[in-house]
């Protein structure tokens, strides 16, 4: 099977916007902070609240294996945990400990449902800036997009916009 991604368009560091910039950065700085003993792949994610506030997230793994979260989920946590539950955009970069990665990781299909009901409570579509560890291939798309025809909460008839608290700080 051909490798994933190959007709993606990618942009490069450069042609993002300041904002763009800004998660990214971060997101490779809590990349650093990911433990991984046992994939040595680290995963850094940042998770730009309406306000502007941005939320760390980074993979931290388990000897039972099953245990590992992941640095998207670990971002939304961060924002949670603070009472942040509307979003703009999440930057994710990763790199193997002995390698770079080549093309943009995405989150994985666990990680997009957790996004999606993040997406449900905040009321809006979040864009998602993935990057190659270079950062001359990075992928603008968003969570929407690459999780199409979801389940959610509107399936179990709920409405989850009253859990949306905006102006909390
Ligand atoms: N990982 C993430 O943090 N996010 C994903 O969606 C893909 C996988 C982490 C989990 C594990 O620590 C390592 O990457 C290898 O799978
Ligand atoms: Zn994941």
């Amino acid at each position: 099977m051909a490798k994933r991604a190959t007709a993606q368009k990618y942009l490069t560091y450069d042609q993002l916007t300041p904002i763009q910039k800004k998660l990214l950065d971060d997101a490779t700085k809590n990349m650093e902070n990911a433990y991984s003993p046992y994939s040595h792949f680290k995963v850094g994610a940042s998770l730009l609240a309406k306000e502007g506030e941005m939320f760390p997230g980074c993979n931290i793994e388990n000897a039972n294996y099953t245990n590992t979260q992941h640095g998207e989920t670990t971002a939304i946590a961060s924002a949670y945990t603070k009472g942040k539950r509307e979003f703009t955009a999440l930057a994710i970069i990763a790199r193997g400990e002995a390698f770079d990665t080549e093309i943009p990781t995405a989150p994985c299909g666990y990680c997009r449902q957790t996004l999606y009901e993040a997406v449900q409570v905040s009321g809006n579509d979040i864009q998602l800036i993935l990057s190659n560890t270079k950062r001359d291939k990075i992928l603008v798309t968003s969570v929407e997009e690459i999780l199409t025809g979801a389940f959610g909460p509107a399936d179990l008839g709920i409405d989850v916009s009253k859990y949306r608290r905006p102006g909390k700080t």
